[in-house]
């Protein structure tokens, strides 16, 4: 791809000094990476005024687009006001109210938050407050984890040890403490005949005859409700979640929610957990939090969990922290975008909208190479059939070539748009990635 020489220069700077996540930096050597100069609604824009749509949200941050004017203006707001101030000893207006905001959308029944910058930083958070609440109860033994097969929590190493993806993991093995996997619910490895319900049923009894054994030394299970991102838009009926509160309970165990790329609306209700009727021990919560535009994330918890850390012993309190925890712009930001969802009742308005990409995307389910089209709210997913051991690079160039941003996860296609795409962008959307199909290398 060609590029001025403003946007040129600036990669060449950027190759020089910046060492990109997720990246085997040599790849770039044939993968141009690309300068953006200004972002609006769902579209980036490089320094030449060419354009791609976001359809995958930044990482699956971004809801109501890029420079949102109402997000803009809380910022500038809060700008005036106060940037950051410590927290611990010191508290202010943006950090209570979104914690407020926030136990109310849990129904009041997790009404503590605590707060760090990166959903990994949460779910080290969770894990931790797990652990040290038993400990705090008396039952020390309780050291152990439980995972789905196939989960992503993060990749610093408390949450890569609950992570189960090797491409991640192996390397690192060394380093990580133990934790175990049970079989993921993903309806995708259903018997031929058995429903996505049965299966899930299935799986949660796996969960069952795992705990019976391991129960007494396992501080928590921590699952991705309803859709296991990172392994490839992994999706599961709601059932297991709801046995596995059961089985939980039974084996005094605590559910973890990594919400992190689910919360905020993405898989149809406010929490994906709810449509399981359940509530979890722990929420951890990041990406859309502030919109897409901040660093921040929390782990909400219940009053039972708060009062074991509640002593004189200063031991007996969670003695963990991040220079930025609670940052004021972060948490103004997450105002204004709970905000939106209030004003604009984002919820409903999504399911319309879900159904709108549903449609533009049948062409996409019927295509002779795409195998288990899925969608779980505002999310979609599909398999691509390919020999190409670099296919996913090479949808992605592909993608960039028609204006689209679109990163498969291997050779999984997704799409996870911001909230705010019009039909327009919906049939652009389709249409292209139809293209980007028939054009594959046989
Ligand atoms: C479910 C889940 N948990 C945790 C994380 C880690 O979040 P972060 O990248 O902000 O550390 C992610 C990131 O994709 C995620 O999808």
């Amino acid at each position: 791809m060609q590029t001025s020489t403003r946007g040129g220069l600036l990669l060449e700077r950027s190759l020089s000094a910046v060492w990109h996540p997720c990246t085997q930096m040599k790849h770039h050597e044939w993968l141009p990476l690309v300068p953006v100069a200004r972002g609006a609604g769902c579209w980036l824009y490089d320094f030449d005024g060419r354009r791609f749509l976001d359809a995958v949200s930044s990482w699956w941050v971004n809801l109501f687009g890029h420079c949102n004017p109402r997000i803009n203006a809380a910022l500038g707001d809060q700008l005036g006001k106060l940037e950051h101030v410590l927290l611990a000893g010191f508290s202010h207006e943006p950090v209570v109210e979104l914690s407020e905001r926030l136990a109310r959308a849990t129904g009041g029944a997790l009404g503590h938050c605590f707060y760090a910058s990166d959903g990994a930083s949460a779910v080290e958070i969770a894990l931790k407050m797990s652990f040290h609440c038993w400990r705090n109860r008396g039952r020390p033994g309780k050291t152990r984890f439980v995972s789905l097969a196939g989960s992503y929590h993060g990749e610093t190493l408390g949450a890569l040890a609950v992570t189960d993806l090797r491409l991640f993991k192996d390397t690192y093995a060394p380093l990580i403490m133990a934790s175990s996997q049970v079989a993921s619910p993903d309806w995708r490895l259903a018997e031929k005949g058995e429903s996505a319900r049965d299966y899930a049923v299935r799986c949660a009894a796996g969960l069952e005859r795992h705990l019976e054994r391991h129960g007494g030394e396992t501080a928590a299970l921590i699952v991705e409700p309803l859709v296991q991102g990172a392994t490839g838009m992994a999706m599961h009926d709601a059932e297991y979640l709801r046995r596995a509160r059961e089985i939980c309970d039974r084996h005094d165990v605590h559910f973890i929610a990594d919400e992190i790329m689910t919360g905020f609306g993405r898989t149809g209700t406010f929490f994906a957990y709810e449509q399981a009727g359940i509530t979890p021990d722990f929420l951890c919560l990041s990406k859309g939090i502030t919109g897409g535009y901040l660093p921040l994330s929390v782990v909400m918890t219940r009053d039972a969990v708060y009062q074991a850390f509640y002593d004189d012993d200063v031991t007996r309190g969670f003695l963990h922290s991040h220079s930025y925890t609670g940052n004021a712009l972060a948490c103004r930001a997450a105002l204004a975008t709970l905000d939106i969802f209030d004003e604009d009742r984002v919820i409903e308005a999504n399911r319309a909208r879900c159904a709108r990409i549903g449609a533009a995307s049948r062409r996409i389910a019927q295509h002779s190479r795409v195998k288990n089209f899925r969608n779980t709210g505002m999310i979609w997913a599909f398999e691509v059939e390919t020999a190409d051991v670099s296919f996913a690079r090479h949808f992605f160039a592909q993608a960039l070539e028609r204006e689209l941003l679109l990163r498969p996860l291997g050779s999984t296609v997704y799409f996870m748009p911001p909230y705010i795409i019009t039909d327009a962008e919906i049939e652009l959307l389709a249409v292209r990635t139809v293209a980007i199909l028939d054009a594959l290398p046989a």
